[in-house]
């Protein structure tokens, strides 16, 4: 086992909690001291690289949650960490937040299946997968446009993204803090309605979001091979069909002179307008293949491998060196994420740009040897910000 994989295991065990006979892993112990839905996806793929075993009971533990809708909850409040102040949201949950992530869960569970070939699990998970998905292409999708929507920034595991700067009514640069205070805005107002996803996304928040639909789209494929394992033919031809649906759709309503960008529905006009920020979510869609191979070469060349764009010193940037709200330090407004960089190096694989998303895990790597399991890295000098003890750096395991 190489030093780093060695360095990832001992990271993952540290960070291994276990409550009411379930396991699961903290994102961070001292900041992150609960469970995560889109990290937990990441988890297991990450324990993937050493045994199956601890990578069905991370997700195990998270579909124990599942809402009976079928949403699976962002957060899950396991047991209280000692020595630690993770702010307190009013929910009106008991142990789980109200609002949702990127579906990783089918992408997640395919990767389980792929190292151990075990229908058994698969079978067991499929009707937490079903409720799953069912609940993004009906809630989140309430006239069937074809594109899911979100309720709170937060969804998109991207908090604070300038995507979201013209729903939150906020200009290129403000502070974290008014930012936060903005999003809990939102949870109050969604509180009052029991977070039913329809009525909070027409009165308060409409941001459909480039990732969490190519992230969705991807899951949906998975869902039809996943269907197809269990010989569920009926399912497999629904979600291949779904998949086609919703790409169709993203190319439709987001995409623009070669560049896709997420929308929010104006009331006034009641039509989609396009979020004109330039961020990773421009590269997001060749993770589900939503791009043509001359479109992908396209967005490849003028902003991954521009300077002016994505190209920083350190790669890549999740907002572009260009936008006024960009800031190297910023939280989600500029430095580099590892998660973001295994959802690019993905992609640029399917298209063929091997030797680059080479140079982009290797440059994963060196960010993560120099200044450790950070949270994120400033992408004009590499320094490693926000928390330690984080677990995304084992991603790079997987690139
Ligand atoms: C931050 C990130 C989010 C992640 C969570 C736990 O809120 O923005 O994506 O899920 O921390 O790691």
């Amino acid at each position: 086992m190489s030093d780093f994989k060695k360095q990832v295991w001992e990271l993952m065990v540290k960070n291994r909690r276990s409550c009411h006979g379930y396991q699961y892993t903290l994102p961070s112990p001292h900041s992150y001291p609960y469970q995560w839905f889109w990290d937990s996806c990441f988890h297991a793929i990450i324990l993937c690289h050493f045994n199956t075993l601890d990578a069905k009971k991370e997700l195990l533990s998270l579909v124990s949650k599942q809402f009976e809708n079928g949403m699976i909850p962002h957060m899950i409040y396991w047991q209280k960490e000692p020595k630690t102040n993770f702010p307190v949201v009013e929910w009106g949950k008991k142990d789980t937040s109200a609002i949702t992530q990127p579906p990783m869960l089918a992408f997640a569970v395919w990767q389980i299946y792929q190292k151990d070939r075990d229908k058994g699990f698969v079978e067991k998970i499929y009707p937490s997968l079903v409720k799953l998905y069912h609940y993004f292409l009906s809630e989140r999708d309430p006239h069937n446009n074809h594109i899911a929507s979100m309720i709170n920034p937060d969804e998109s595991g991207e908090d604070n993204s300038p995507r979201f700067d013209i729903q939150l009514n906020l200009p290129p640069k403000h502070t974290l803090g008014e930012n936060y205070k903005r999003r809990l805005k939102l949870v109050a107002a969604n509180k009052q309605c029991a977070f039913d996803a329809p009525f909070c996304m027409k009165n308060f928040f409409w941001v459909k979001d480039v990732p969490m639909n190519a992230i969705l789209i991807e899951n949906l494929k998975i869902m039809e091979e996943i269907a197809s394992v269990i010989g569920n033919k009926v399912d497999a031809a629904y979600y291949l069909d779904r998949s086609k649906k919703f790409k169709q759709a993203m190319r439709d309503f987001m995409l623009e002179d070669g560049i896709f960008y997420s929308v929010y529905l104006d009331p006034k006009k009641n039509q989609y307008q396009k979020i004109k920020v330039k961020t990773w979510a421009a590269f997001a869609p060749l993770f589900a293949q939503i791009l043509t191979k001359k479109e992908a070469d396209y967005v490849i060349r003028e902003y991954l491998l521009n300077k002016k764009h994505f190209a920083a010193p350190f790669m890549v940037p999740t907002v572009s060196c260009s936008e006024p709200s960009f800031d190297p330090e910023g939280f989600w407004r500029g430095p580099v994420w590892i998660s973001i960089n295994w959802f690019i190096v993905k992609g640029l694989k399917k298209y063929g740009y091997d030797k680059l998303a080479k140079k982009i895990a290797e440059n994963s790597l060196a960010l993560v040897e120099k200044s450790g399991f950070r949270e994120h890295f400033n992408p004009l000098t590499g320094e490693g910000l926000g928390v330690r003890q984080f677990t995304w750096g084992g991603l790079i395991l997987d690139m």
